[in-house]
């Protein structure tokens, strides 16, 4: 894209497959659906179009992509080593919500690609309709989350072309998402392999497949060199300051933003809802009634309050931190900059 032109961004059917595969030949961008997020697809062996990744997404260049393959025999095509672990956890968990780590042979991609890492984290989706997709290109294809750098990861087509529209040459539309939260970045470079994100494939799972890992997704400082570069960059945030807030303490939390006279969001199970039916519709975002559904609806409920500039406060209900709800937990705890509702305040 040159600075300036404004693109046509098209919504691809399923249907319309060669078409928005020969966009990515000819090195546009298009944004493609996973079962976790939607992400914003270029070739990966095509420099020049991953360059404009980072520039659709105002994405710092030094956070490395993602490459999604249609298959396991792709991976090994570029990687200096594929060790056993990496073999039994694609058997267990792809097409899935697990992304690997792995190291690569000198020269596999552009350092746009890695950001100068040796290493390359690999995906393989759950989604149909993009691995015939990647399939048609015929190379792997980068994909970060479609969304502005900062924003909440889109899990609609309508989220990407919120964030993109004029930027990039398409979306391909398949509905919602399924997960909603992004993909388990494990680290298999390392002698222990290390869980760098969590996501659906949990701890516990991967465990019960290759034995104990660490974990090293905590909070990274500006100016701290993380291992997932991404982990130090402004997450998720949505315009109105999040408070995560315990379910049990909603009664408490709405009175105390009540005081403060200004309008305020709830973003919760329905059975916390059913107790303020007094506030607007608007302000009660459902996040369904258990921790699945809670994930996939997530970012829908932050981009929907970025819709209503008047709401400068959220309370959004917390899970358990277990199982999907470490994931769920991780990314609520990063749109609020940790910030919790205390009951005593
Ligand atoms: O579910 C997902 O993973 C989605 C869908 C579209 O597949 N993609 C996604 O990509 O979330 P992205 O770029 O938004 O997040 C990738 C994360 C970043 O935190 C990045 O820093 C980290 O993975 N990462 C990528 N390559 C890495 C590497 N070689 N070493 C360490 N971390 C890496
Ligand atoms: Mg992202």
């Amino acid at each position: 894209m040159e600075e300036g032109v404004k693109l046509q961004t098209k919504v691809f059917k399923a249907s319309q497959l060669p078409a928005a595969a020969a966009a990515l030949v000819a090195g546009e961008l298009v944004s493609f659906p996973t079962e976790t997020v939607y992400g914003l697809g270029a070739d990966a062996t095509n420099e020049a179009a991953v360059k404009k990744v980072y520039q659709a997404k105002g994405r710092p260049s030094d956070n490395p992509l993602i490459v999604h393959v249609a298959d396991v025999a792709t991976v090994k095509k570029y990687v200096s080593n594929f060790p056993e672990t990496a073999a039994k956890l694609t058997a267990a968990f792809w097409p899935g919500s697990l992304t690997l780590i792995l190291p690569l042979k000198p020269g596999a991609f552009s350092k746009t690609v890695t950001g100068g890492l040796s290493t390359a984290a690999f995906r393989n989706p759950n989604n149909q309709v993009t691995l015939d997709l990647i399939k048609q290109v015929g190379h792997p294809l980068v994909g970060p989350s479609a969304n502005t750098s900062g924003k909440p990861s889109p899990t609609l087509a309508s989220h990407v072309l919120h964030d993109l529209s004029g930027k990039i040459a398409g979306v391909v539309d398949d509905g919602p998402t399924g997960v909603g939260l992004e993909s388990t970045v494990l680290d298999l470079s390392t002698a222990t392999p290390a869980i760098l994100r969590p996501g659906a494939v949990t701890q516990a799972q991967i465990e019960s497949v290759i034995g104990p890992i660490a974990t090293n997704h905590h909070q990274v400082k500006a100016d701290e060199v993380p291992k997932a570069p991404g982990m130090k960059y402004k997450h998720y945030a949505p315009n109105a300051q999040v408070y995560i807030t315990q379910a049990k303490d909603f009664e408490a939390a709405v009175n105390w933003a009540q005081k403060k006279q200004q309008p305020f969001g709830l973003l919760a199970t329905d059975a916390v809802l059913a107790q303020f039916t007094s506030l607007p519709d608007n302000y009660r975002f459902s996040l369904g009634d258990s921790i699945v559904s809670a994930s996939q609806h997530l970012f829908d409920g932050l981009r929907h309050y970025d819709q209503l500039p008047e709401v400068k406060l959220i309370l959004a209900q917390a899970f358990p931190a277990e199982g999907l709800g470490v994931a769920y937990m991780n990314r609520l705890g990063k749109s609020a900059g940790q910030a919790h509702f205390k009951a005593d305040r």
